[in-house]
């Protein structure tokens, strides 16, 4: 959570930091805050709510200097407020931060005895303390700044500068998120790539430990410790087109609309010519490798948890492989049974996630392999990761996830394929069909968007709504729970996922007339039986919403309202079921006027377990 941004240069720092934390502001958005060095003065503008008041206040004050770092926050230590937002200062020192500083207390304590005098109630102010006091003693910036973070147990990315030092720039990172990018003259460092791309493609990822030292004209990279790291700068392949909304009024609504484009560009290149074999290039496991593991975990949080459950239905269909799913944040404090024939395969769209990367490790440490697939290219999970599949979803601006999930479910799909290839599970033939279905796939899901007004029109009846019921069956379970997190996400309301066998256990005794009930129906073996859920639920007054493929009398007349879906193979029906959930949750909340991208309490990025 909170994103940071740090410019050194000859162009105004302000606008390239501001519009920096504009393409952040999905980390966090609780408060903000800029600081610039011009004529050794260090001037900073913070401002409690979203970047929209900075602006204004930048407006009525603006700032000069071709220096400055900025930041968006996220609460952790101390509420949303003016005095607690970043940049924070001590001395000449400004510094902006994202993480958690676990031993805060413990340093404030020796810090404030040392008379030291704080104004906020966060833990980042004490870095801005701890570089102060280690100053006063070395004079030397850099190695009063290594000595600092040094001294801090938990997470941290941190921009820091200095009034004395008119020509550097000091970043850093452990266990949070720091991407540098790399211009003619210039340098940007800031915690994602869409912060820095409308100005460079070349990026430099830093890894745990390490602290790059910029000036206008170089830059070192340095282990915390002080040993020299040489780096080599990557050539990002997104374009700054796709980190804006393109004429769309939310970030998610062109996100959902995105979805056809990302599921084309997530298969590209994994299809060989006679359709009858993934190709994955950068799993980084051999064949025989992956043919010795007898069992997999997939690990993930949220959204990507959800696609996981469908992976495991897909893995053990294709590559009759036992699959474990976790919740990361449950996983490695179950001590679970890892071997070298244990797979873990961890979901991260975002690739930080924090308990997702503590799984990973955990993973590591207890021995096993671990792949994962992320959106973020070179993000920490990716880069700790033996192999990857990346999905090419493009950036995900808006909080709530839509295409980075559809894409998740492809990459699963396509592993699952390849894990039964060479495991001998699945024929040559059945793969050649599952791909050419999946080929059809970005056609289908043009058509589901077509729904797009119905589904509008549907959704002003329900704004009022208290409660709302997700029911699904198999591999339409999770996107039962995947709707039903959306529709909390973004419109506040109340919403529980249920595998709709399970509602007679429990939930039905929920049902009114009050309770909207939606329901994935798709004509597939258990069809008949979730009909038969419907009309439970109808006998007790509940309105009933089906998604389906099917227009069987039996479902328009159990159903009061029925989004019509193209019919698919079963394997791949969660990817075409969700994109009406994913509709019906944004135009509630847009009816609802709640704010669709950056709904209140959340964060895109979790990087605090
Ligand atoms: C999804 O809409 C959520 N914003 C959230 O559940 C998200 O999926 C979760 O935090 C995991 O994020 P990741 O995929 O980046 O690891």
């Amino acid at each position: 959570m909170c994103g940071i941004v740090g410019y050194i240069g000859e162009k105004p720092a302000v606008d390239i930091v501001l519009d920096g934390l504009r393409r952040l502001e999905y980390r966090g958005y609780d408060s903000a805050g800029i600081s610039t060095l011009s004529d050794g003065q260090l001037t900073t503008r913070r401002a409690e709510g979203k970047l929209a008041n900075l602006e204004q206040q930048l407006k009525n004050a603006p700032l000069s200097g071709s220096l400055g770092i900025g930041h968006t926050r996220w609460a952790t230590h101390g509420k949303p407020s003016q005095i607690n937002a970043h940049p924070h200062r001590a001395g000449g020192f400004v510094v902006v931060h994202n993480g958690i500083i676990e031993n805060y207390l413990q340093l404030k304590q020796g810090l404030v005895d040392a008379g030291h005098n704080f104004k906020s109630e966060t833990d980042s102010e004490i870095i801005a303390h701890l570089i102060e006091k280690h100053f006063k003693q070395c004079d030397d910036f850099e190695q009063s700044v290594r000595l600092a973070l040094l001294e801090l147990r938990g997470a941290f990315a941190i921009a820091v500068i200095c009034d004395r030092y008119p020509d550097l720039l000091i970043a850093a990172k452990a266990g949070s998120p720091l991407v540098v990018g790399q211009g003619q003259g210039e340098y940007f460092v800031a915690s994602d790539i869409p912060a820095m791309l409308s100005h460079t493609r070349e990026m430099i990822f830093l890894n745990d430990g390490e602290m790059v030292v910029f000036s206008r004209s170089r830059m070192n990279i340095s282990t915390l410790e002080g040993q020299p790291v040489e780096k080599k700068s990557k050539t990002i392949t997104w374009n700054p087109m796709m980190a804006e909304k393109g004429g769309y009024r939310h970030f998610m609504l062109k996100e959902i609309y995105e979805q056809p484009r990302a599921v084309t560009d997530t298969i590209a290149g994994r299809i060989n010519d006679d359709k009858n074999q993934v190709l994955l290039n950068d799993l980084n496991l051999s064949d025989t490798e992956l043919r010795t593991f007898d069992r997999l975990y997939i690990v993930a949080c949220g959204t990507s948890w959800h696609a996981a459950l469908v992976g495991k239905f897909l893995i053990e269909k294709f590559a009759r492989t036992p699959v474990e799913v976790d919740i990361a944040s449950e996983f490695r404090y179950r001590q679970p049974l890892i071997s070298e024939k244990t797979l873990t395969l961890v979901i991260s769209q975002s690739g930080e996630t924090a308990d997702t990367l503590a799984a990973l490790r955990e993973a590591h440490e207890r021995g096993g392999k671990v792949i994962s697939i992320c959106n973020v290219v070179e993000s920490s999970i990716a880069r700790e990761s033996e192999g990857v599949i990346y999905t090419h979803a493009g950036p995900e601006i808006g909080v709530a996830s839509t295409k980075a999930f559809t894409t998740q479910l492809i990459a699963l799909y396509l592993f699952a394929l390849h894990l039964g290839r060479i495991k001998q599970t699945i024929t040559a033939e059945q793969i050649q069909k599952n791909l050419l279905a999946l080929l059809t796939l970005p056609r289908k899901l043009e058509e589901t968007l077509e729904l797009d007004n119905q589904i509008e029109q549907a959704a002003r009846q329900f704004i009022h709504a208290n409660d709302f019921l997700y029911l699904g069956r198999g591999n339409q379970y999770p996107i039962a729970l995947e709707g039903a997190l959306k529709l909390k996400e973004i419109s506040y309301i109340h919403a529980e996922g249920y595998p709709a066998g399970e509602m007679k256990h429990g939930p039905i005794a929920l049902i009114d007339e009050n309770l909207p009930v939606v329901v994935v129906a798709p004509s597939n073996e258990t069809y008949e039986k979730v009909i038969s859920n419907m009309e439970e639920v109808k006998a007790r007054g509940g309105q009933i919403i089906a998604i389906s493929d099917c227009g069987c009398p039996d479902l328009q007349s159990a159903a009061d309202i029925v989004f019509r879906i193209p019919a698919i193979c079963d394997d791949l029906m969660p990817v075409l079921a969700s994109i009406p959930l994913q509709l019906l949750s944004y135009h509630i909340a847009v009816f609802k006027g709640t704010d669709v991208d950056q709904p209140r309490n959340l964060a895109k990025s979790v990087t605090v377990e």
